[in-house]
């Protein structure tokens, strides 16, 4: 063991950690993206859920709403709105976002408001079975409550 610190030393701690902690990205990100087809089950996106998270897109719901923690947070995360409006039941959630994107936007002065975007019942039930889907990634539960 050297009595100095050198500059070469240094160097070596300099360019061996960058390159160890490079390495461990890029092992990491390799695992991350091997685990996305299981975790986000993507045997069950159908052409349906491919057409909700279309119009969830060019409707910009994410303006509002965050979706498992990313996105806007004026109003509610959508991430667990099947299970907290559903319960469990597609047909429950399905009549639920019917009638919730219909009476839009409630005139009530003490909540936020969500505007009405005409949709037809075929791109509700979309938005629905995007919403399910979602719901069912495996995301390490978060968010960590069903209101959340
Ligand atoms: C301009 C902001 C805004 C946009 C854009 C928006 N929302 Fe909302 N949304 C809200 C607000 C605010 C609430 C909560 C209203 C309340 O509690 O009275 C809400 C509530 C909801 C709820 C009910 C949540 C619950 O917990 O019951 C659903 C479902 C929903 N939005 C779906 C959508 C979808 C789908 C889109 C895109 C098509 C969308 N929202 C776009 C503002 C928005």
């Amino acid at each position: 063991m050297a009595e100095k610190f050198t500059k070469g030393m240094a160097r070596n701690i300099y360019y061996g950690g960058s390159f160890f902690f490079l390495l461990l990205l890029l092992g990491l990100t390799v695992d991350t993206v091997r685990q996305l087809p299981e975790r986000s089950r993507s045997e069950n996106i159908t052409p349906e859920v491919a057409h909700g998270k279309e119009l969830w897109e060019t409707n910009n719901c994410i303006g509002c709403h965050s979706l498992m923690g990313e996105g806007a947070y004026y109003a509610p995360e959508l991430a667990n709105v099947f299970d907290r409006r559903g319960v469990g039941n597609e047909e429950a959630f399905k009549g639920y976002m019917q009638s919730w994107l219909a009476a839009q936007p409630m005139d009530n002065p003490r909540r936020r408001k969500m505007p009405q975007f005409n949709l037809t019942q075929e791109e509700v039930d979309a938005l629905a079975e995007f919403l399910i889907w979602t719901s069912r990634i495996d995301d390490n539960d978060w968010p960590p409550n069903v209101e959340g």
